[in-house]
């Protein structure tokens, strides 16, 4: 079904009640019983999800084991999905019928007196955790029933179900293009296992670190502490099939206690280590294990933290001594992250390669009625996830987004990625500059678009320009795209320096040679902001735009085409008035067919008509730039002076077209842009 169909279909069951299969646990110990239940209209402040896919989280197990003192019989389980929402109640407006989401069992209301939700070191928004624990949605009523029996909702999720209903503060909306088989997990273990290591004890570069359970949660915290910088981690569990895996992920050492003679666990890693660990953590739900992990942290300064979920009754025990020694005794839920918030930026993170869950899933069932075969597999010691397919998701096209390189950078890391452009019809590489954020809850940087000149690709300006240690200063991203399509096997693509790879100019081509490929005005204007506002950690409603020579041309034209779109602009030697200029004619009708057709993209041209918001625009030009009867600035000078437009054009005295020229003032244009954005 095309999803334009799934969408019709949601509107006709939209306030109707729905019949679906789920897997129900009627009572604890028992095999789930895939039946037909009816799944209530979400009410005021809910919203009805279609779940695509589950994945089996231990904490499922423990309440249909009945060790939760919690757990509500009969309930339909499973807290680890993905799905798209088919229908929403009164008053919500954070997503709507179409969105894919992961339902989180930790909600973020965002409420401006909740305490949980404004403070930055925790997630615990208790919004509806009374109704959560009950079984029931915020009315006090329950939205599944079989045959007018009311069935329970468990952890505010319910995601063993073909259809479920959860709170809107609940669903974390999710890129539209991730892996919704995958990114099931990022609903509970793999987020809290990073959680725990990245936000409860921010775990520091090389540390020592032990890990017990390496289920996915222990697994995932091994690899978080590996790319956090831990020098030495070690992995312990029972079952040593897991090994291998942890291996894999980053733990240098992994030892099974049961095979260690008659040394118990904390002697043989005191024996290691003798003062203990920077770090450690319980994956296990054991509470012996909590107590050994503890005592096993640093004398002086080791953390503890506790993610495992204890059996109902049982409790934690050590001499305070060991407190009093300075070990530090944390836990975790969900990692710390706020989820709907932060959700997102985990499924992005995947997206972009910067980390993995593949070698998570070991187990994969299509079908609702395989329900119990994931409970099987988790049982056999031989699964680390196991993911149900609930229903199908159709095939999305994807953008198909790889990373060339990463490398750390003034606080940050830059970032060369390719892509398929649809608007080119062709591969396009571009760069970014991420700058880290102080705190993990502060605002997301806001971007400039740095576009280039002709004959540069993406690279001159990101290693030439000098512009990161400004970026890093004021916290702001900086996208540099490529000048033009290459490789096309356009003829005549590359017989000249102004025109063709390297000469995009900015402009959507007409000519029948040409427009298949060289649409770079949308690219720059559509495409590629688009692009970079989901996969990466930026703010894509505060957008600034600036470039060098033909760049600054497609900066300025960019911004009087898009009146409001940007909050800045700004340009170094820029090509002011193309159409007057032999390379610019030549460029235009080639790629338009006329030089008439050019006026569209010509600022001095576009600067007669312009009738919207007025950003003053920098401008700045050297005096000894060999290419000045190409530039125009003359141009642009009078026909501001003359429509009455903004315009700071600063002549360099001596300064020519070169990079020398656009390093000694791009520290000017970043602190201009940066002023606009708010920074
Ligand atoms: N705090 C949270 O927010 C949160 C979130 C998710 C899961 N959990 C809990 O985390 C724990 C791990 O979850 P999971 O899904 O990875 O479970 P899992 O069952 O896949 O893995 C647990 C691992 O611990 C090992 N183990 C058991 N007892 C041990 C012992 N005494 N010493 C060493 N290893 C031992 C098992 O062999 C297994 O490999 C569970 O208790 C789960 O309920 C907590
Ligand atoms: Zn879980
Ligand atoms: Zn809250």
């Amino acid at each position: 079904m095309e999803k334009s169909d799934l969408l019709a279909q949601f509107k006709q069951t939209a306030g109707k009640v729905i019949k679906c299969r789920a897997a129900v646990a009627w009572e604890p110990k028992k095999p789930l019983d895939v039946c037909e239940i009816e799944v209530q209209p979400p009410k005021k402040g809910e919203v009805r999800i279609k779940i695509f896919a589950n994945a089996l989280c231990h904490t499922d197990i423990y309440t249909l084991d009945g060790h939760d003192p919690e757990g509500l019989f009969p309930c339909i389980l499973g807290h680890e999905a993905t799905g798209i929402v088919e229908s929403v109640g009164e008053g919500v407006t954070s997503v709507q019928p179409g969105d894919i989401v992961i339902p989180c069992y930790t909600p973020e209301c965002r409420e401006h007196d909740c305490v949980f939700c404004q403070n930055p070191n925790t997630n615990l928004c208790p919004k509806i955790r009374a109704f959560q624990g009950k079984g029931v949605m915020p009315d006090g009523t329950s939205r599944f029933s079989k045959d007018g029996k009311t069935i329970y909702h468990f952890m505010g999720c319910s995601s063993f179900s073909e259809y479920t209903v959860v709170a809107e503060i609940s669903c974390a909306k999710i890129n539209p293009y991730a892996d919704v088989n995958k990114m099931c997990l990022l609903g509970c273990g793999i987020s809290t296992g990073w959680g725990a290591v990245f936000n409860n004890c921010k775990v520091k570069p090389n540390s020592t670190v032990v890990v017990f359970g390496l289920g996915a949660v222990g697994l995932a915290v091994v690899q978080a502490a590996k790319e956090a910088g831990a020098r030495f981690i070690v992995g312990v569990d029972l079952n040593s099939n897991k090994f291998e895996l942890a291996k894999k992920l980053g733990a240098h050492e992994c030892v099974n206690p049961t095979q260690i003679g008659d040394k118990s666990i904390k002697d043989y890693l005191l024996g290691i280590e003798k003062w203990g660990y920077d770090y450690t953590f319980d994956c296990t739900g054991n509470v012996k294990v909590m107590r050994d992990a503890l005592e096993l942290a640093h004398r002086g300064f080791g953390e503890s933290c506790i993610i495992g979920v204890a059996a109902a009754g049982h409790e934690i025990a050590t001499r305070p001594f060991q407190l009093v020694a300075g070990r530090v005794w944390k836990g975790t839920a969900f990692g710390g992250w706020k989820s709907r918030t932060e959700v997102p930026q985990l499924v992005a993170k995947v997206m972009r390669g910067e980390t993995t869950l593949d070698p998570y899933i070991s187990h994969f069932f299509k079908g609702i009625e395989k329900v119990n075969e994931t409970i099987d597999a988790l049982h056999s010691g031989e699964c680390i996830r196991a993911v149900l397919q609930i229903s199908e998701r159709e095939p999305v096209e994807a953008p198909k987004v790889t990373t060339v390189s990463s490398h750390r950078h003034f606080n940050g890391y830059v970032k060369r990625m390719k892509h398929f452009s649809k608007v080119n019809n062709c591969e396009m590489q571009f760069s970014i500059y991420i700058p880290d954020r102080k705190g993990r809850t502060d605002k997301l940087p806001p971007v400039l678009y740095y576009l280039s000149g002709l004959t540069c690709t993406d690279e001159n300006a990101l290693v030439k320009s000098g512009y990161a240690y400004f970026a890093s200063k004021y916290g702001l991203a900086v996208v540099f795209p490529d000048t033009s399509p290459r490789g096309c096997n356009i003829e005549g693509e590359t017989d000249t320096w102004t025109f063709g790879a390297g000469a995009g100019w900015y402009v959507n081509a007409t000519t029948d040679k040409w427009k298949k490929n060289y649409n770079m005005y949308t690219y720059i204007n559509e495409e590629l902001p688009e692009l970079i506002n989901s996969l990466f950690p930026v703010d894509g409603t505060n957008v600034s735009i600036m470039g060098h020579s033909m760049g600054g041309h497609g900066a300025l034209i960019s911004y009087l085409k898009n009146p409001g779109k940007f909050k800045s602009v700004s340009a170094l030697a820029p090509i002011c008035n193309p159409t007057e200029t032999e390379m610019g004619k030549k460029a235009f009708e080639g790629y338009l067919g006329s030089v008439e057709a050019g006026k569209q993209y010509d600022a001095v041209e576009l600067l007669k008509t312009y009738n919207g918001p007025k950003l003053p625009i920098l401008v700045d030009q050297g005096t000894a730039d060999n290419f000045i009867k190409d530039l125009k600035p003359e141009a642009l000078d009078e026909v501001c002076a003359k429509v009455n437009h903004p315009l700071k054009l600063r002549y360099q005295p001596n300064y020519d077209h070169s990079y020398f020229f656009v390093a000694t003032f791009i520290g000017d244009h970043i602190e201009h842009h940066a002023k606009a954005l708010g920074l």
